[in-house]
């Protein structure tokens, strides 16, 4: 358990871990352009607010008297054994928040045994990130391009640098409207900080960026933002067939690995990724970051997972900052969690050991949090381990 306290190596300055107070010393340490792209939301933030005002309808029911000596947090998701339920949600544009941006990210993830989501907006090219992971378990989050020869481009290379998953976000097309963000003029920010360099060294990008006469070396911005332009935030809306197509394309390349959905929210939607064969699903709205008014995705998974909590692997991301948090999802029936904006945080604070603090800090969290609630394994976290109360607003 020791591993899981930030050490003392002199070059660390502890800061305290308590979310808000996270919150607050990342906000001191970014530029306000980087504070808006990691902190803002869709609309005036409904999406947010009820993505934690749901976390509060839960309490945990602490158990006495039961030993929880020998309890243990360590599980497999899809055959990798990991230390906790716990992951690295895919994040965007990482450069953003400290010049060493997924690499840092990825290698503390292995460093912590936790799985680690590369994103397709990422401003690290897939090799280097698969590097700085290798003995890690990664896996590739893909914006579907409208260019199929570009999106099996991106996973044939995903799969070469050992990532093995694929998680496709359904709910990203199109920015929502983003008051702090994109509608201020951002844009312009994320392509000083790396956005669309992943695609850099990518063959079909390059040809395509050969076809519309741009020079990546010359100029770089413009060239990520053909990326993100074209590849990511296309405008164009995807299918459930196309899905079809793409699940049989990725499992083709991989070998089988798995596939996954990532912005599912409707028991419908979730019993379509069923019937289309996917492996997994991550109940999440991005945070609040997309459709403002909409459903807390916390409310989405206990829905979710009664209904199809037994046919395919459930996990869980949007709006979780403590461990009684995670334990509540787990509770609701999802088998992991993913948590975005807490790492960011640490990444923009102090780089690779601001990661390293804030992820230890919240394993050691949970590992108490169980040990004090009287839960020994993670199987024991079920629906009797929370009392939950009925939905007011
Ligand atoms: C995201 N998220 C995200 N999701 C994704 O699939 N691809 C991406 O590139 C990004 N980029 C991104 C940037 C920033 C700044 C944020 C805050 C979020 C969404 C992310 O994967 C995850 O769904 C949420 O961040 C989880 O909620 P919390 O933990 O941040 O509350």
């Amino acid at each position: 358990r020791e591993m899981f306290w930030a050490p003392n190596d002199g070059i660390f300055q502890p800061f305290d871990t308590e979310p808000d107070a996270l919150k607050a010393k990342a906000k001191e340490r970014l530029t306000e352009q980087g504070w808006l792209y990691a902190a803002s939301n869709a609309g005036i933030n409904w999406t947010h607010y009820a993505n934690r005002t749901a976390f509060y309808r839960h309490r945990i029911i602490p158990r006495m008297l039961r030993d929880t000596n020998t309890r243990d947090t360590a599980t497999t998701l899809f055959g990798h054994k990991v230390s906790a339920p716990i992951g690295f949600a895919p994040v965007g544009i990482n450069r953003i928040y400290h010049p060493t941006g997924e690499l840092s990210v990825a290698k503390v993830a292995q460093e912590l045994n936790l799985p680690y989501c590369l994103s397709s907006a990422g401003s690290y090219s897939i090799e280097a990130v698969g590097e700085a992971n290798k003995d890690g378990c990664r896996f590739f989050q893909l914006y579907q391009s409208p260019d199929d020869e570009q999106c099996l481009s991106m996973l044939e290379r995903a799969v070469e640098s050992g990532f093995t998953a694929c998680i496709l976000t359904t709910d990203t097309w199109q920015l929502a409207w983003r008051h702090h963000d994109v509608n201020i003029g951002n844009y312009a920010f994320y392509h000083e900080h790396g956005a669309g360099d992943i695609a850099l060294n990518d063959p079909v990008f390059l040809k395509r960026l050969k076809e519309a006469g741009i020079d990546h070396e010359k100029d770089p911005k413009r060239a990520g933002q053909k990326w993100m332009d074209e590849n990511i935030w296309h405008g164009h809306a995807h299918t459930w067939e196309k899905t079809k197509w793409l699940i049989k394309e990725w499992k083709r390349i991989s070998g089988g690995k798995p596939f996954l959905l990532k912005g599912i929210q409707s028991v419908r939607d979730a019993k379509k990724a069923v019937e289309i064969g996917c492996d997994g699903i991550v109940v999440s709205n991005h945070a609040g970051r997309q459709v403002d008014g909409a459903i807390a995705s916390l409310d989405a998974l206990e829905k979710i997972c009664d209904a199809v909590g037994d046919q395919i692997v459930i996990t869980y991301d949007s709006g979780v900052r403590t461990a009684s948090d995670i334990f509540k999802a787990l509770a609701l029936g999802a088998r992991f969690v993913f948590v975005g904006r807490l790492w960011i945080y640490g990444l923009s604070i102090q780089g690779e050991i601001g990661v390293r603090h804030v992820m230890r800090a919240l394993l050691a969290e949970f590992d108490i949090l169980v040990n004090v609630s009287g839960y020994a394994t993670l199987e024991e976290i079920d629906k009797e381990a929370i009392d939950s109360l009925p939905r007011v607003a």
